[in-house]
């Protein structure tokens, strides 16, 4: 048994790490055929991605996928920390597993993901959730054939997980849930400490993958037929710092964007490590998408500094504004908090402000939520509930009032989309991302197929999508 420990998970050290290649004993394989499985995911595409690693492992087991946890023989619950609702989700589900678990002995039930790393959460597990049979952690994802073998045969509560990360574990087998959108790790963790999260706790120090085994995998992408792959990490433009002295992101987007591959996206950037280099490639590539989800978090100079983000109102302003300059048709994404401790008013509208200055084509918008061990959990807030969710209400209003202006001016226009699937075959609906990464719902009188690309007149105007129709 590892339980998690923050203090080692907050340690940030020069020793390096190895780059190992996955193994699995054949002895394992079909090992518990004929059971099924019911994997579901909370968070962000990390853990959508680690997802399809945990599936082809318990695939490979023998197990067989299903979507309804009632029938399952295992329930795993890959889950996320980010902030409190997620937490409860995971919970209330474990609720609903307990009952289930109360008719049927045999049911296993794992939990893995962020929340598996949290101190708190692993010992209250322990504690009051003795039906859970096993938790492991971000870090151990490829011990789960033993993990899983251990809990069955001991038949005792088994929690693996590392707090500092261990190796860099290439070869992971992966089933994909979209046959032409693929996600490829590039970097894992966080070194960026921003005071409210927990990120940096749960997924370890930033650890760039060789550009050789990314490169191998975008390859074996294309090989395979897919259109669109989104290159992945907490803060994708620090990739290569660990690893070389003169190859980033901006390298790396080049060399991938000469390759025969239709459509590039990549997330999270953070702003401090955005290079004019990195600035100039969007521009110079047209299947790097221009799409960018830059985090803002706050127009406050005084909160970004109480958050730890590293950069100033004016700074981000500037960024934002050379990405505009040089890729003309870009969408521009955001991530907004409000109600952060000692957030005023004042602090408040020079948020508004800064969303009217830059008219973002999305936003995510969040109440600050206080996470166990992370910095700002010991800031004096004297901000009211009821104040952060009006904070929250007015954000809203201006952020959407935004991204209808935007999507009006693409009325009457033709946009490429890659076709997504059928959204409703009662009006030959189908829907499907634009470059920019809207969602996009057309009609078509011939059926067209998921993966196509396809010409898409814009007929109506929403807040979160466009109505369209094909054009032949
Ligand atoms: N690595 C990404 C963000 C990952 S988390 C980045 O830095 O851009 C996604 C978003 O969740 C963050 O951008 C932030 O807006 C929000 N978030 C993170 N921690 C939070 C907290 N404690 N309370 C509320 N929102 C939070
Ligand atoms: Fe969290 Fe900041 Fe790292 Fe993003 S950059 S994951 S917000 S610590
Ligand atoms: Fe959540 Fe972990 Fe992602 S905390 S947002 S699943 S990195």
């Amino acid at each position: 048994m590892r339980l998690p420990d923050y203090k080692e998970a907050r340690t940030r050290d020069k020793r390096s790490y190895k780059r190992v290649d996955f193994e699995i004993d054949d002895k394992v394989k079909n090992k518990y055929k004929g059971k099924n499985f019911c994997l579901k995911t909370y968070g962000c595409q990390m853990n959508e991605h680690d997802s399809e690693n945990i599936k082809a492992l318990l695939v490979y087991l023998g197990f067989v996928p299903v979507s309804d946890y009632e029938s399952a023989d295992l329930v795993l619950l890959n889950t996320c920390s980010i902030r409190e609702n997620a937490h409860n989700k995971a919970f209330g589900m474990l609720g609903r597993l307990k009952h289930l678990k109360s008719k049927r002995r045999d049911l296993l039930i794992g939990l893995c993901g962020c929340m598996a790393q949290e101190a708190s959460v692993t010992s209250e597990i322990l504690e009051r959730y003795p039906f859970v049979n096993f938790v492991f952690g971000t870090h151990n994802i490829y011990q789960l054939p033993n993990i899983l073998d251990k809990a069955i045969t001991d038949n005792k509560q088994q929690i693996e997980v590392f707090s500092r990360e261990g190796d860099l574990v290439e070869g992971l087998p992966v089933i994909r849930t979209n046959n032409y959108k693929a996600y490829v790790n590039i970097i894992y963790g966080c070194d960026k400490f921003c005071t409210y999260c927990i990120v940096p706790y749960t997924r370890g120090r930033e650890r760039s993958r060789k550009k050789e085994d990314i490169l191998a995998e975008v390859d074996s992408l294309i090989r395979d037929g897919y259109k669109e792959i989104t290159l992945l990490g907490q803060n994708v433009n620090a990739y290569g710092k660990d690893l070389y002295s003169d190859y980033n992101l901006g390298n790396l987007l080049e060399d991938i964007a000469q390759k025969e591959i239709l459509r590039i996206r990549f997330m999270t950037s953070h702003p401090w490590d955005f290079t004019d280099h990195m600035v100039e490639v969007l521009g110079k590539y047209s299947n790097i998408m221009p799409s960018v989800h830059l985090p803002v978090q706050s127009g406050s100079n005084k909160v970004l500094k109480l958050m730890g983000r590293r950069y100033t109102r004016e700074s981000y302003l500037e960024l934002f504004n050379k990405i505009k300059k040089t890729v003309p048709s870009v969408a521009m994404s955001t991530d907004i908090i409000v109600g952060f401790p000692g957030e005023s008013e004042d602090d408040f509208l020079d948020t508004l402000s800064l969303v009217h200055e830059c008219k973002f084509d999305n936003a995510f918008t969040f109440i600050f939520s206080k996470r166990e061990g992370t910095p700002a959990c010991k800031l004096e807030d004297n901000t009211t509930d009821q104040e952060k969710e009006m904070r929250l209400q007015r954000l809203n209003e201006v952020v959407n009032h935004y991204f209808l202006e935007n999507n009006k001016k693409l009325v009457g226009k033709v946009i490429l989309v890659l076709v997504e699937g059928l959204s409703s075959k009662k009006d030959n609906m189908y829907f499907g991302y634009s470059d920019t990464n809207k969602l996009i719902n057309f009609t078509s009188s011939e059926p067209v197929n998921s993966g196509d690309l396809v010409s898409v007149k814009i007929t109506e105007a929403k807040t979160w999508s466009l109505d369209g129709e094909i054009i032949n």
